[in-house]
């Protein structure tokens, strides 16, 4: 016998979903973020607990078990995971949620004779197998793991339509007879498409697929709430659809992309080119002292941040450089390109824990035109995204991607430790330009050494 009878049951579903939502509200904005999360835990586990006290389970010591190993394993890795692993991370976790609402697809299956409970059956199947696999290969792809550039091969766009047609006739046919061996078959198609899905995608166009993957999530989420017969599932399902498909298009609409385009754009075989070798061409190599001279007597300097800062660790130094370049009545102002970094928002959230003020943070629309006007931009671990390739190199994986217009300053100084391009994999050429110098080391150190030398004037 269940503890609660169904209007608790539904009541605490409700409940838990307008956490959900209010966990959605936190998340976006940086200043309520951290208690959006607790507010969307907190809704999980009033959910959990409702289905221990609703349903009359079977198998609970092993259902008790499983979470016990999934929680062992997940959180020490998301205590100890560097903040510059964390999209890894979240692809990892969207991947298995996506990999988990197949399978209980799959074992639902036998319990139903409805055509209609098949259909969500093989949607959840599919669209969770082509989440799980397109998230394994973008965790390859973020952890250095595998090449970060697009993979194409002569014929794919024909494997992938062979591949899609055999899963729509497994589908069909699954739909009709309710074959287990078909829809093993039709979870193996789904793997195989979601990896050649994300294997063409490279660069620029990485992170759009990400926030894809995880709306196709949300969508294997809600259809298995059908199958399961389960509201909650359905609505929290609903809202990560809705809310991925929403990041995927504006980000789509700030780099310039058309998702369909980035879903076929590279079967057409096109974003595998630029170059990719280091070339001999000499660079003006700088010392800190000289950045120091060229920030110091400025009247104005725009500071462009990028993964390269959250590896080194170095935003507290770029926010104390900042300030000392203030005290000396330079203005000063942090450029912030979509996607920077790793993740959506990385560079806000970057520099929010150094306590940089949120007016100083200016979106890529609103900076650009003021690069002319800038003494100096002072390119602090990025790359792609200030590459004038997205300009100028058709059929470069960043072509067409809206780039942060460093070139207008009067000086470009990179802050990196080597001639080593950024994730895309492609050269810049701005580093051999005449305005351009390079101050060779770890961001953070370099930073560091210029705050003392600005200091020192
Ligand atoms: P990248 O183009 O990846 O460039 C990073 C730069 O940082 C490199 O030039 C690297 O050169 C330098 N670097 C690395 N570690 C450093 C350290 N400790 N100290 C100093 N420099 C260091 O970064 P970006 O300009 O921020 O562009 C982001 C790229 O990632 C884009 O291609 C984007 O599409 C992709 N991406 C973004 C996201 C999201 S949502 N933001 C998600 C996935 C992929 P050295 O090795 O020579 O130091």
């Amino acid at each position: 016998m269940s503890l609660l009878d169904p209007v608790w049951t539904s009541l605490l579903y409700l409940v838990a979903a307008v956490f959900f939502i209010l966990a959605l509200r936190g998340l976006s904005s940086p200043r309520t973020a951290r208690r959006g999360n607790l507010i969307g835990a907190a809704g999980a586990l009033i959910a959990v607990l409702t289905v221990f006290l609703s349903s009359r389970l079977e198998n609970i010591p092993w259902i008790l078990a499983a979470i016990a190993v999934g929680s062992a394993v997940a959180a020490p890795v998301a205590r100890r995971v560097k903040m510059t692993q964390m999209p890894q991370l979240v692809a990892l976790f969207n991947g298995v949620g996506g990999g988990a609402a197949a399978l209980v697809a799959l074992l639902e299956l036998s319990h139903t004779g409805d055509p209609w409970v098949r259909l969500a059956i093989v949607f959840t199947l599919l669209v969770g197998a082509v989440s799980f696999a397109g998230s394994g290969v973008t965790f390859a792809k973020l952890q250095e793991l595998m090449t970060t550039r697009p993979v194409v091969f002569p014929g794919l766009p024909a494997v992938m339509a062979a591949v899609l047609l055999a899963a729509v006739a497994a589908a069909a046919v699954v739909v009709f007879t309710g074959s287990l061996p078909l829809a093993s078959l039709l979870l193996v198609l789904g793997l195989a498409a979601g990896i050649l899905l994300v294997l063409p995608v490279g660069g620029a166009d990485v992170p759009i697929v990400i926030s894809l993957l995880n709306a196709f999530t949300g969508l294997a989420v809600a259809a298995s709430g059908l199958v399961l017969g389960n509201v909650l599932l359905v609505v929290a399902g609903t809202l990560v659809g809705a809310s991925g498909t929403i990041l995927t298009r504006a980000m789509a609409a700030a780099m310039g992309r058309s998702v369909a385009g980035i879903l076929f754009g590279a079967f057409r075989g096109g974003s595998t080119a630029g170059s990719t070798a280091v070339s001999e061409r000499p660079v003006r190599s700088s010392s800190a002292e000289d950045v120091a001279v060229l920030l110091g007597y400025a009247q104005r300097v725009i500071i462009v941040p990028g993964y390269g800062l959250a590896v080194a660790q170095g935003q507290h130094t770029a926010a104390e450089l900042a300030l000392a370049l203030e005290s000396r009545g330079i203005e000063v102002d942090f450029a912030i390109h979509p996607v920077a970094g790793r993740m959506p928002g990385h560079m806000n959230v970057l520099l929010a824990e150094a306590n940089v003020p949120y007016e100083s943070l200016k979106e890529m629309g609103e900076i650009n035109p003021e690069f002319k006007t800038a003494d100096v931009a002072l390119v602090v671990g990025a790359n792609d995204v200030v590459n004038p390739a997205a300009k100028t190199s058709a059929g470069s994986p960043i072509y067409g991607m809206p780039i942060l217009e460093v070139a207008d300053a009067r000086q470009v100084v990179f802050l990196k430790r080597s001639m080593r391009p950024g994730f895309a994999g492609i050269e810049n050429d701005l580093l051999y330009e005449p305005q351009t110098s390079l101050l060779f080391g770890d961001a953070k150190d370099s930073l560091a050494q210029v705050l003392g030398a600005v200091k020192a004037l």
